[in-house]
């Protein structure tokens, strides 16, 4: 199993009319939506998404990691994209009835996870732009393994995009909105027609700071030094990221949350990323203006192992939960 979609029996659904309560169906079979040919979401991109996962841990409970987290950047960017908040106890619940209904497709402790896609979209109809007139909140689901080829834990090769940009100062990639993922297919097909795994993007402004990758976080290590790019407004603020941030400094490693430059990163001791859907994805090689650095000998560094080994381990409920993280 990799990140493809294996449906699953069930998905929550709450709908909202624009200015209006939300209004639960709860958990309904899952399946295709009916939507007007001038929905918002289809015409003006009017949506965000949330990535999450369960775990079955090895006494055969689930666990969700940091609901509450995801709750709070959806209510985040439903406000950017001008759409009503999923009330935060409604996502949770939500959240929580659709991991339930879908139980028997939790994967086993160590053989993947459940993902979980909230999703709040712009369904009425609206020719003009403006907001639409009635939201869909759903959560559907599908059990899945490691996001890139090779397994959990392959070191990634990964290339520096010197002429397309993610965000840019003032736009939307800080938020999870729809319209911020089809831009980067394009680089990352041709990336991956040259044998690379992903695409590293730098700042709109100076060309020279690292943003992050098409659909995950960045770190380096130099000695016992850990860095990212902080959040700025045009990079996504991971709640992985912010997991590893807080475990990394609770081992002693400093922490340092910064404009992190390219030339930086080819004379790191190690890089990896991290993301739900990645978790933590060791980089075997960053390739830039036509030089390649490998890290580790292409091989799975320290930190990464170290860093992979503690969020997996307190969220397959191997390790113990001391900050409460897991529901
Ligand atoms: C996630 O990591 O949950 C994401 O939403 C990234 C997506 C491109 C798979």
């Amino acid at each position: 199993m990799g990140f493809g979609l294996t449906t699953t029996a069930y998905m929550f659904k709450a709908t909202c009319e624009l200015g209006g309560e939300w209004v639960v169906e709860g958990v309904v079979p899952y399946g295709d939506l009916s939507l007007s040919p001038s929905s918002a979401v289809l015409n003006y991109g009017q949506g965000v998404f949330e990535g999450m996962k369960a775990f079955r841990t090895s006494e055969g409970e689930l666990l969700v990691f940091r609901p509450d987290e995801n709750a709070k950047r959806c209510e985040e960017g439903a406000g950017r994209m001008s759409m009503p908040a999923v009330p935060r106890d409604l996502f949770r619940d939500a959240v929580l009835r659709t991991v339930s209904a879908n139980a028997e497709y939790v994967p086993p402790v160590g053989m993947g996870s459940l993902y979980l896609r909230p999703l709040l979209i712009g369904t009425g109809a609206i020719l003009g732009l403006g907001p639409a007139p009635s939201y869909t909140f759903l959560v559907y689901c599908s059990p899945v393994a490691s996001y890139f080829k090779g397994g959990q834990l392959t070191p990634i090769d990964l290339t520096v995009e010197e002429t397309y940009h993610r965000a840019a100062p003032g736009g939307s990639g800080s938020t999870k909105c729809i319209g911020n993922y089809s831009p980067v297919l394009k680089v990352q097909l041709e990336a991956k027609k040259r044998g690379f795994s992903d695409v590293m993007y730098l700042d709109a402004k100076e060309n020279k700071y690292i943003e992050e990758v098409s659909s995950c976080n960045f770190f380096c290590v130099k000695g016992k030094t850990i860095s990212t790019p902080s959040l700025q407004g045009t990079i996504l603020p991971g709640i992985t990221r912010k997991s590893i941030c807080e475990l990394a400094a609770a081992r002693g490693f400093t922490v340092e949350e910064r404009n992190v430059s390219i030339d930086e990163v080819m004379n790191a001791d190690e890089c990896f990323c991290t993301g739900t859907a990645v978790v933590v994805a060791p980089v075997g090689s960053v390739e830039y203006k036509g030089k390649t650095v490998k890290f580790c000998d292409g091989k799975v560094g320290p930190t990464s192992q170290a860093m992979y080994d503690e969020l997996t381990g307190i969220q397959q409920g191997k390790l113990p939960d001391e900050r409460g993280w897991n529901v």
